[in-house]
């Protein structure tokens, strides 16, 4: 991660701070996975090849997609008994609570997922895939509706809107276009270097403890709306401003006050200091959706307005703020009936073949424990008073 910003994570040790996987260049806006440029993985790939890409290191033959494919479906399912779990969460449980409590549990049900010598392939494909099973089912959960299981006739993306928006008593048709809508945005969030999330999986990877723990640390890090959670905060802050008369200049200007907390969210970015290049390319394909299907959205016009003004006011421009991945991802998803708050479980799905990759990374590369260091502001030595003297 170049350019930007020197960012002593306080994890100095080797193994966290090089890495084969993604390469940013936050001062030009370039990124790129494995050496591939982001723009042509969106343009040729599927979802599947460039998580095959992301844990392997290298674009799947037919063979070894067809292979790799195989395992997302064959491990599909959850255990019945995760079922039960469903059930004790309240109605109204944000689904990244579900999702990151599942994903701990997913240890008890497969230990074999812990031991060095289980195949790795099927590791990465199982938990792929059951946590994409789980966020649906998460979905349902919250919406009341009874669990629609996967079929092993649909691939990964396809089958996620099966489980997503199929019922018992109606077939969801597959719509070709939703399906390469969101193949393409999972493409988009797969792996971002050492970002706040991914340290999660690390930091707790480099004690050693289980895959399923150290995911279910990156779930509830991407949760944070300074983080994956902006995705949501942003369709929430469109909805505010539309009910604010779409005072966009407000809203602006309370970005820019330093006695308010707020931020204007979807902007700005810790490692690019120019347009996030996944933003530009989400926009590209919302164009192109909403012209094939003739759709519109009255949050578009303000998110468009909106980026309009900040790039023009001089705030933004002297601290080189532009939309991030967030700003224009809740647009598209909700495009294809995601609703609001799955939206950070969505970014969750798209980014575990990413945290998959790093987690593996650093263990074969022994990364040591991380031991971050502190710099002690505290009272020098105190004599001790005991109690009855204070
Ligand atoms: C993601 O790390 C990754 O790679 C993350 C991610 C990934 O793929 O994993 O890309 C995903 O998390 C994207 C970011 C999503 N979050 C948001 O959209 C929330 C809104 N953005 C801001 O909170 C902020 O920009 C952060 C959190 C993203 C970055 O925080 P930094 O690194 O502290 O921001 P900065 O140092 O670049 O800020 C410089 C200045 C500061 O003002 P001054 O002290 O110089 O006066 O810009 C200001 C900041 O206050 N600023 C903003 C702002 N973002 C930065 N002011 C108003 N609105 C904003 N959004």
């Amino acid at each position: 991660e170049t350019g930007a910003y020197t960012y002593d994570s306080g994890f100095s040790n080797t193994a966290a701070g090089f890495s084969n996987i993604t390469y940013i260049d936050g001062a030009n806006g370039t990124l790129r996975m494995r050496g591939y440029n982001l723009h042509d993985l969106v343009k040729h790939c599927s979802f599947r090849e460039v998580a095959y890409l992301m844990v392997h290191g290298t674009l799947p033959s037919k063979n070894e997609l067809d292979l790799f494919s195989k395992y997302l479906t064959e491990h599909s399912l959850v255990h019945e008994d995760m079922h039960h779990f469903f059930a004790g969460f309240p109605s109204d449980s944000h689904p990244m609570a579900i999702l990151a409590s599942m994903v701990t549990s997913l240890s008890s049900f497969y230990p074999d997922l812990n031991q060095e010598d289980s195949n790795f392939d099927i590791t990465a494909a199982r938990l792929i895939s059951k946590v994409r099973t789980i966020a649906a089912f998460s979905y349902k959960k919250s919406k009341g509706q009874p669990i629609v299981y996967p079929r092993y006739d649909l691939y990964y993306c396809e089958n996620f809107l099966h489980m997503m928006f199929g019922s018992p008593v109606r077939k969801y048709e597959i719509d070709p276009l939703h399906t390469k809508i969101l193949d393409k945005l999972l493409i988009l969030h797969i792996d971002h270097g050492q970002n706040c999330s991914t340290s999660a999986v690390k930091l707790i990877g480099s004690a050693r403890a289980n895959l399923y723990a150290a995911i279910s640390a990156g779930i509830c890090a991407l949760w944070g709306p300074l983080h994956g959670g902006a995705n949501q905060a942003v369709i929430e802050m469109f909805k505010c401003i539309r009910k604010d008369n779409n005072d966009i200049q407000k809203y602006i200007n309370m970005a820019k006050d330093k006695s308010n907390p707020f931020r204007l969210m979807g902007f700005g970015h810790a490692v690019y200091k120019n347009y996030d290049p996944r933003a530009r390319l989400a926009k590209e394909l919302l164009d192109e959706l909403f012209q094939k299907r003739n759709i519109t959205d009255p949050l578009l016009d303000t998110a468009r307005r909106l980026e309009d003004a900040a790039l023009k006011d001089p705030y933004f421009q002297e601290r080189k703020l532009y939309p991030n991945i967030d700003f224009y991802s809740g647009i598209l998803y909700r495009a294809i009936g995601i609703p609001t708050n799955m939206l950070t479980v969505m970014f969750a799905l798209g980014r575990l073949p990413g945290w998959i990759a790093q987690w593996k990374e650093f263990c074969d590369n022994k990364g040591r424990i991380y031991r971050p260091r502190q710099i002690y502001t505290g009272p020098g030595e105190r004599p001790f008073v005991p109690i009855d003297q204070r």
